[in-house]
């Protein structure tokens, strides 16, 4: 058969990233251009910021991931873009290149759920055998979906108010860290012990359904009633204090991805969303899910990039899922 190559594009947030996918798994190229420091200041991803920055680099991105991967236009098979879930802004970024691009080369345009893309980070590493659970935790998302085959996703449960990753950046600001806090505060956890004990929801329902803002609230409150008392945990406990919080957001995960496990026995449970950079996660994802394969991308795949986005496009692209060039952005795009 003859070789495809997708050019895949990804703006959905603060991240501008254009990546070259040589059949299904041999990523050629993953160029990601962050602009993270632009929101740092903001405490968090300004949407207008983002989209003027997604301009202004998504051309270089395109020009150097064609070059890392040694192809021209002529020889790609198709385009493949994020269609949402995300900023409408930035997705019409990403969309509009992926359009003009596609349509400057003759090429036929695949349009690619974000969360089907974290989840095919892992179809890049490993091989995934279906029936397959994905349990993808980002700063937007925490859901766990259902694969039954290839490209057919089913979310079976989700948040009900903050995702994961919102909840690590919202205790982060009062922990004083800068935006977004979860990588800093995984290591902080990892010097500390679980030594506050906050509350742990939906761990007695037999629903596979997760809820952090509790946790948040238990968070922010614990802080302002020790200042109360002229304590600071914050800057004299912080080790103990991230440990605590993270413990209580892996026992959910954790019992929650069991419990769907349960329910839909499956043959492989991938894992993907920013969150799945978290240390804690993946030690105990690998040291307590025994029975089913795992499969947890490299830190480089975890957060979002095109590379992603280019391997859920290859399953689109064998169906010949292909959107005309009225495709629009879809900022609440769900399975
Ligand atoms: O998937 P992603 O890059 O963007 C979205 O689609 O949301 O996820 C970003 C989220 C942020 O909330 C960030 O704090 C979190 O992933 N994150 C982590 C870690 N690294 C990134 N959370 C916990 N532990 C980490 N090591
Ligand atoms: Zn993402």
């Amino acid at each position: 058969m003859k070789d495809t190559y997708i050019l895949a594009f990804e703006s959905s947030c603060d991240e501008t990233s254009v990546a070259v996918l040589k059949n299904d798994t041999e990523l050629l190229s993953n160029v990601i251009a962050s602009q993270i420091n632009s929101h740092k200041r903001f405490g968090g991803v300004v949407p207008e910021v983002a989209s003027r920055h997604h301009v202004e680099q998504i051309t270089a991105c395109i020009d150097e991931a064609l070059e890392q991967a040694k192809i021209s236009a002529k020889d790609l098979t198709a385009v493949a873009v994020t269609e949402g879930p995300g900023l409408v802004g930035a997705l019409l970024i990403g969309i509009m290149a992926a359009k003009t691009f596609a349509w400057a080369n003759h090429l036929p345009l695949i349009p690619v759920n974000h969360m089907a893309g974290h989840m095919m980070a892992g179809a890049l590493v490993d091989k995934i055998e279906y029936p397959a659970m994905a349990l993808l935790v980002s700063g937007g998302h925490t859901e766990l979906v259902y694969v039954e085959k290839e490209g057919s996703y089913e979310k079976v449960g989700e948040t009900r108010d903050d995702a994961a990753g919102e909840a690590y950046d919202k205790v982060g600001r009062v922990m004083g860290l800068t935006y977004p806090s979860g990588k800093a505060i995984d290591e902080l956890a990892h010097k500390g012990n679980d030594t506050y004990h906050f509350p742990r929801a939906m761990m007695t329902t037999n629903e596979i359904e997760f809820s952090f803002s509790g946790l948040k609230s238990a968070f922010i409150n614990l802080v302002h009633n020790a200042e109360q008392k002229g304590e600071n945990p914050v800057q004299d406990d912080l080790e103990n204090l991230a440990a605590s919080f993270q413990a209580a957001v892996l026992d959910v995960l954790i019992a929650k991805t069991k419990l769907a496990l349960e329910k839909y026995p499956v043959k492989t449970l991938i894992v993907g969303g920013g969150v799945s950079a978290n240390q804690g996660l993946r030690e105990r994802l690998t040291t307590e899910i025994t029975d089913t394969k795992v499969i947890i991308p490299p830190l480089r795949l975890c957060g979002d990039n095109a590379g992603m986005i280019a391997a859920a496009a290859y399953i689109e692209w064998q169906k010949q899922h292909f959107a005309g060039l009225d495709l629009n952005a879809k900022p609440s795009l769900a399975f």
